[in-house]
Formats: C-alpha cells, sequence, structure tokens
C-alpha cells in the first residue's frame, strides 16, 4: 500500500527530495493546464453563442459529417480563444524545467500549442493540434483557411483527434515509453477520465513510478497518487521547480 500524501500549504520533505532526485520526470498536461491561460475546459459551461452545443456533440467525426460547418465554425470560435490565450506561469515554469533538466518530457492532452509557446521543446501532443487543419478522408496536413484538400479535395477538419477516433499512433508511443522509463510523473490539470491518455498515469502507478497529481478537484487518480497537491497548475508549477532548480529551500 502506498502512503498518500495531501499537502496542505506547506511542500513536505518527501516530495522535495523526489523532485529533486528525479533524472527522467514527465508531466502529463489535461485541459486544466490551460485553463488559467483563458482556454475554456470542454467540461465548463459553453459561453454565448455556443451555450446551447453539447462539445460532446461537436467534437466527433459523426458530428462534422452531419453539420461540418456547425463544426467548423465552433473551431473558428474555439481558435480565437486559443490566439488570444496566453501561457501562464506554470507553462513558463515547466519550461525552465526542461532549460535545467533536458531529459523532461511534457506529454499533452491540450491542443493549444502552449507549452511550446512558453518555451518547451520536448512536448508530445496527444490530440493533435486545434491551428492546423488535415483532409478528412487522406489526413494530408493543410494550412487554413485552405477549403479543400490539395491532395484528394475532400474536406478539410482541424487537425484534432475527436472523439471516438484514434490517437496519433507514433505519440501514443512515445508518451507510454517515456512514462515506463521515467522515475517521477506529474499529472497537471486532467480529469483521468478520457483514454487513453488516462492510462498514462495507471502504467506509472502500475510500475511502482511515483505520481504526483495536481489538480483543485480529487479525480479517480487521487486516491492512489503518493503527493496530491490540491490547486491550481500556475499555482504549484513554479513551486516545484524553484524547488527542483534550487531557487527555493521550500
Ligand atoms: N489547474 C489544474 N487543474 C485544473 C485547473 C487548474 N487551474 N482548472 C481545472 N482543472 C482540472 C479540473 O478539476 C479537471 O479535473 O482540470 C481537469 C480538466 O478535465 P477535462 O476537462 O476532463 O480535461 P482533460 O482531462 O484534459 O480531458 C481530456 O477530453 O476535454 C476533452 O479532448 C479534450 O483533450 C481533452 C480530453
Amino acid at each position: 500500500m502506498r502512503e498518500r500524501d495531501v499537502a496542505s500549504e506547506a511542500m513536505n520533505q518527501h516530495l522535495v527530495t523526489r523532485l529533486r532526485a528525479a533524472r527522467r520526470p514527465v508531466v502529463l498536461t489535461g485541459a486544466g493546464m490551460s485553463a488559467e491561460s483563458g482556454v475554456p475546459t470542454f467540461r465548463e459551461a459553453q459561453s454565448g453563442l455556443w451555450a446551447r452545443f453539447d462539445p460532446m456533440e461537436l467534437a466527433t467525426p459523426e458530428a462534422f459529417e452531419r453539420h461540418p460547418q456547425r463544426v467548423l465554425d465552433w473551431y473558428a470560435w474555439r481558435r480565437e480563444l486559443v490566439a488570444r490565450a496566453k501561457p501562464h506561469a506554470g507553462h513558463r515554469a515547466l519550461a525552465h524545467w526542461e532549460a535545467a533538466n533536458p531529459a523532461l518530457w511534457v506529454i499533452t492532452q491540450n491542443v493549444d500549442g502552449m507549452h511550446q509557446r512558453a518555451g518547451s521543446h520536448r512536448v508530445v501532443e496527444l490530440h493533435g493540434r486545434i491551428d492546423r487543419d488535415r483532409c478528412h478522408h487522406c489526413a494530408a496536413v493543410a494550412e487554413p483557411p485552405a477549403k479543400a484538400c490539395a491532395r484528394c479535395g475532400g474536406p478539410l477538419r482541424p487537425d484534432v483527434v475527436w472523439f471516438g477516433e484514434m490517437l496519433p499512433e507514433q505519440a501514443l508511443r512515445q508518451a507510454f515509453q517515456a512514462v515506463v522509463e521515467a522515475d517521477l510523473v506529474l499529472s497537471v490539470g486532467t480529469s483521468t477520465l478520457v483514454q487513453p491518455a488516462a492510462s498514462l498515469p495507471e502504467e506509472a502507478l502500475a510500475a511502482g513510478v511515483p505520481v504526483v497529481e495536481i489538480n483543485p478537484e480529487a479525480t479517480p487518480l487521487s486516491d492512489r497518487v503518493d503527493h496530491w497537491l490540491p490547486g491550481t497548475a500556475s499555482a504549484w508549477l513554479p513551486r516545484l521547480v524553484a524547488v527542483v532548480t534550487r531557487e527555493s529551500q521550500y
């Protein structure tokens, strides 16, 4: 049985030792990582024009096939949100950690490119990128605002993974490899409900790799991680990284 630790205000010595000892850390990020940048999570209420639509019914291949323009309009709106959003202190902290330890991997379910904008380079994108298009038929990549696929004439759609679709094989393989080789895994801002990304921290736990979770809400993982840090990504990550780089005692 693992000794679970729910951190209060103070970071404890056990966590500090783990952070400083990590040679091959992996950080898994989800929608909660981008929330403080102004990109709403899918599960948050939709605002304005889109309030009456359930995102689960917009982010599917069936929705695109039935109502292509509606789905494209929704993505145009989300693209604008992403373009206006800015990386926060948590994103910058991860880029700083990579600068101090080039072995760090960030594996993200986010499609907004915020980690790279903050300066991270080793980023595995499991769910694609919202600022690219690809052909719904032949998967050729295209740059918006092209209207049809240059290769096959098929309809273009955002290069993101929709509910019911497969994840990019290479990204998934890289992600699992990084996790089994890791000596510390941080799970940040993800509900750990959406598969297969949700099985990455499970894989770490099964392999005996210490797992730290940052999330203001409990998730199915929180009971089983080594340290649950209830709070936000922008509050915790700068503190953790300052400990790693010894810019703070803790
Ligand atoms: N800091 C850390 N965590 C946060 C913050 C924050 N500031 N704000 C919210 N959270 C947490 C929530 O408590 C929740 O557990 O982030 C999590 C977001 O959960 P989801 O919306 O389910 O996001 P995610 O786990 O990334 O979902 C996976 O599903 O939403 C779709 O395709 C989308 O890639 C996404 C996938």
